[in-house]
């Protein structure tokens, strides 16, 4: 059987860990490819309510989960998930050629940050920092770590930050907070405490080191079902995405194979996630953002709070140049819509269906941020639905509630096939 990849097709937190779960129960490998423990996945099965920052939210149906070479970890949020959860090695492996993310990488990530003119609102999970290391090379990987090399290659990182650092302090930046010079920037580097501390996580990873790549490949070889499961969406792309306000990693489907090293004609099924409405966290353009009151209405009854940070994520109407452009960037095959439940019990509802700028009707978001942010958009109305409890099936949904997936149906040309109303595992309906 082929790949099957679950991508967000808006800002994150579409609740892609539940369809993943979901999913997970008819795949034999459930795989991360990019990001790190930015990411916040909430499971909900039965009284328990999980929440995962690394390990794929397959475990949760007992299968075997692999964290890929394109995934940044940090070993201690890796130990503490790995023992809050009770992973053995047998259902969950790292690859060797993982990137190892350092205290002083977090560290680095909240100086920037700080220091920002116009803040990106990152979650100083020291992801960025992390993936800078690996562009230039001068990353630790999993099996660095394994075999003690690693020590070396922190020189080198160390001076890359001490230049930065120095560098930085030596401007008159008045909003930093973090003193000045290059002494102060030696205080970021990994002293004897720390080296010690990480000699002791390599030896807790150590029976899950894996070739995630070679497990893939063989699977697949074998004909079994791998699932990729993505962090974060489509518009925190580190290429595509709303400039400077994205990730540091590629978010969408074709990072799948470069992430964890399998071929694209393995992949036959692309999963495109959506709510029923939007959110986003952290700063960048968001055109169908609402101003009022309803927003802290959806953001309240949504529970819009990030699983990683606890900040409140924005809330805004379906927007559908959002989600024609995610469709078409990660090659959706089917859509799946979440959260329908929020949206019950409201008079009306909205849908972007395109922006105005500049005089012009734009069906996809524009190529510059700053023309991004400038987008108006151009809304669709829908009368609202009242609340439903368990439907059967799409036929026994209010029929405002079919009018409303009927028209994002035909307005993307691609199939919703799982409507999820709850967060529970077996809160969904199947078109
Ligand atoms: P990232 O990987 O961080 O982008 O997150 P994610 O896509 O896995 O989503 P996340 O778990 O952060 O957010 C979704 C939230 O909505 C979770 O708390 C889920 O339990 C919850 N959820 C998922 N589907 C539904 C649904 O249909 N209705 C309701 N009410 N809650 C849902
Ligand atoms: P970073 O990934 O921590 O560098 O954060 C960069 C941007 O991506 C910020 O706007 C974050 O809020 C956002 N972000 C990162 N991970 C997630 C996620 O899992 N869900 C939603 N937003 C995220
Ligand atoms: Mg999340």
């Amino acid at each position: 059987m082929p790949a099957t990849i679950v991508s967000g097709l808006q800002f994150g937190d579409e609740g892609k860990g539940k369809i993943v779960d979901l999913l997970s129960e008819k795949a034999d490998l459930v795989c991360r490819f990019q990001g790190g423990d930015n990411a916040g996945h909430t499971v909900v099965v039965g009284d328990a309510t999980y929440k995962l920052h690394l390990i794929p939210s397959g475990f949760l149906q007992k299968k075997r989960t692999l964290i890929g070479a394109g995934v940044v970890v940090n070993p201690r949020v890796f130990k503490k998930e790995a023992e809050e959860f009770n992973v053995p090695p047998g259902l969950l492996g790292v690859d060797l050629r993982a990137t190892i993310i350092f205290p002083h990488n977090i560290e680095i990530d909240i100086i920037e940050e700080v220091c920002r003119k116009k803040r990106i609102g990152t979650t100083k999970r020291g992801i960025g920092p992390a993936y800078t290391d690996k562009a230039a090379r001068r990353n630790v990987t999993l099996s660095e770590l394994l075999d003690g090399s690693y020590k070396k290659i922190l020189k080198e990182q160390q001076h890359a930050n001490e230049v930065f650092l120095a560098d930085h302090f030596s401007k008159d930046n008045s909003s930093c907070t973090f003193g000045q010079g290059k002494e102060q920037a030696r205080t970021y580097v990994c002293g004897p405490k720390i080296l010690e501390e990480f000699a002791a996580l390599a030896d807790f990873m150590r029976p899950f080191a894996t070739d995630a790549s070679r497990e893939v490949n063989d699977a697949l070889k074998d004909g079994k079902t791998v699932l990729c499961e993505t962090a974060q969406g489509a518009f925190l792309d580190n290429s595509f995405g709303t400039r400077p306000y994205v990730t540091s990693s590629s978010t969408i489907s074709g990072a799948a194979c470069t992430g964890l090293g399998f071929a694209p004609w393995h992949v036959k099924r692309v999963v495109g996630v959506s709510k029923a409405y939007m959110t986003r966290v952290g700063e960048g353009p968001m055109p169908s953002e609402i101003e009022e009151e309803i927003g802290n209405v959806i953001r309240s009854k949504g529970a819009e709070f990030g699983t990683t940070t606890g900040r409140a994520r924005r809330c805004g109407w379906l927007d559908l140049p959002v989600l024609r452009r995610a469709c078409e960037l990660n090659g959706a095959t089917e859509l799946t819509v979440t959260k329908l439940d929020v949206l019950s019990g409201m008079k009306k509802v909205k849908v972007c269906k395109y922006y105005r700028l500049d005089g012009k009707k734009l069906l996809f978001p524009p190529v510059s941020t700053n023309d991004f942010e400038r987008a108006r958009p151009v809304y669709k109305e829908f009368l609202g639905w009242q609340g439903f409890k368990n439907p059967k099936d799409f036929s026994s949904l209010p029929r405002n509630a079919k009018n409303f997936l009927n028209y994002v149906e035909g307005e993307l040309k691609i199939l919703i096939k799982i409507v999820s109303f709850g967060p529970e595992r077996n809160q969904n309906i199947y078109k």
